[in-house]
């Protein structure tokens, strides 16, 4: 379909459209002070890696490659430390292992994480025994303690945001180039993992066959010292582009293509509340040069869909646009094959993602927000099938977890029951898998893409 000549973009275009979920600052001038502090900010990432990670982006639309996308559902300022950082990485780096093996194909690793701070919230007030407050929209707009004050929009959250994310992305360029993300290291973790899983039977085949895989490797001389790829490896950074002052602060040109980029992540997302195709959340991200995601839950229309993929991706550039289906597991089987069908006949090139966090959402009977394990599992196994039924590639997962101990979702093989939540419910929004069910979700993901990957070799064997 055509579209009309695009409007001229420039970073503060947004200004002039309708916008949703963002705070009322009481001052207005404090808040452009802000901004034009962090203007003069280095910025956090730098384009030719936000073109990189395109690249990757690229290979997983054309089926070469699995991206895992995880981390916090919304990062916090008092939660901020090292290990936690360091934990949610290590789970993170163990999963790609798993998954790596499982699909045989390179895994593109994206953290929620060093921006993650904005939330989009239902309902813009919250009340507790009577009294109504603004809700809480992350620490890089209000504070989650339930007093007025607090619930007063900051400018200078921004500021603090910010610094957290560069000492973050710091820490993890650290550690993925330093030596931490080394195979066999994440290799000896998950099989400290298997030992002491209730399944650890089940995943004992996959890590002992990796084991071989890496002796094989090493008895040809692929080793740490020998070969960069076992020694480091790309790690890149997204967010939700909720709060835009802050990231068209954050936008600048790039000296050696000079176009924008949005320098506060390598990729941004527009939530599923925030895609209005008039909206001022599409009409900035349809100008940054960065890879792209939009979240599509249950009330994503195929026409829409395809008008909104044209506005961010007119040139339908491979690598560009990822689409972060989060249906729910009762709803995936009928309403993402319409959405899969229309991208398919258009001709749209897009990368395919399974968010199965936001659509299985439920409140415990003792009042905790919970997801079940096997809930999650099931939205994952019916993206794959309906993938497979249509012909088409499920490219990736996105998961909110972390690397703590945390009992914030229900089930897994440790298992974690609703009158258990209580005991570390610790996130500021949504709950989140700990390191062990997010491990575990990894695994039988493996074994799905490993079916997926037998079906296709006998497809291809009986091909004539
Ligand atoms: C999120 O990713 O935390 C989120 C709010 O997702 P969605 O926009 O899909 O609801
Ligand atoms: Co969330």
């Amino acid at each position: 379909m055509a579209r009309k000549m695009a409007n001229k973009w420039a970073p503060d275009t947004w200004r002039t459209k309708p916008i949703i979920q963002v705070p009322e600052y009481p001052d207005p001038e404090k808040l452009a002070a802000v901004e034009a502090r962090l203007k003069r900010c280095p910025p956090l990432v730098f384009a030719g890696e936000a073109r990189n990670l395109k690249r990757d982006l690229a290979r997983v639309a054309a089926g070469q490659a699995f991206l895992l996308q995880g981390g916090d559902c919304a990062e916090s300022f008092a939660e901020f430390h090292p290990d936690n950082i360091r934990d949610t990485f290590r789970v993170l780096l163990q999963m790609a292992v798993v998954l790596t093996f499982g699909a045989s194909l390179p895994v593109i690793k994206v953290g929620r994480l060093a921006g993650q701070f904005a939330k989009p919230r239902s309902e813009p007030t919250e009340t507790q025994n009577g009294v109504t407050l603004p809700s809480y929209r992350g620490d890089m707009i209000n504070a989650m303690e339930f007093n007025p004050e607090g619930r007063v929009p900051d400018p200078e959250r921004l500021m603090q945001a910010y610094y957290q994310s560069a000492a973050t992305l710091n820490l993890l360029r650290a550690f993925a180039q330093g030596g931490y993300a080394d195979l066999h290291k994440v290799h000896q973790w998950n099989l400290g993992f298997v030992a002491n899983s209730p399944l650890g039977e089940r995943y004992q085949d996959l890590a002992d066959r990796l084991g071989e895989t890496l002796a094989f490797m090493a008895a040809c001389g692929l080793t740490s010292e020998t070969t960069p790829q076992i020694r480091e490896t790309a790690f890149y950074t997204s967010h939700e582009a909720l709060i835009l002052n802050y990231e068209q602060a954050m936008t600048r040109v790039d000296s050696t293509t000079g176009d924008w980029y949005d320098t506060s992540a390598h990729l941004l997302w527009i939530g599923d509340r925030t895609r209005a195709l008039d909206g001022a959340h599409v009409e900035f991200m349809r100008g940054i040069g960065n890879p792209i995601a939009f979240k599509a839950g249950p009330s994503t229309k195929a026409d829409e869909m395809l008008k909104l993929i044209d506005v961010l991706n007119p040139s339908n550039e491979a690598g560009r646009l990822t689409i972060v289906a989060r249906m729910g597991a009762d709803k995936v089987t009928t309403l993402l094959p319409p959405l899969i069908r229309a991208v398919k006949r258009e001709g749209k090139t897009v990368a395919w993602v399974c968010d199965p966090m936001h659509g299985n959402t439920v409140k415990s009977a003792t009042g905790y927000k919970t997801r079940a394990f096997e809930r999650i599992l099931e939205e994952v196994q019916g993206f794959f099938s309906v993938h497979q039924a249509e012909g088409t590639y499920a490219g990736g997962v996105h998961f909110e977890m972390t690397g703590q101990d945390v009992t914030e979702c229900t089930g897994g093989a440790v298992a974690i029951t609703e009158a258990n939540l209580s005991a570390r419910y610790h996130t500021h929004c949504d709950p989140r898998l700990n390191a062990k069910q997010a491990l575990e979700l990894a695994f039988l993901l493996a074994e799905i893409l490993k079916q997926g990957r037998d079906h296709a070799a006998q497809r291809a064997a009986i091909a004539p």
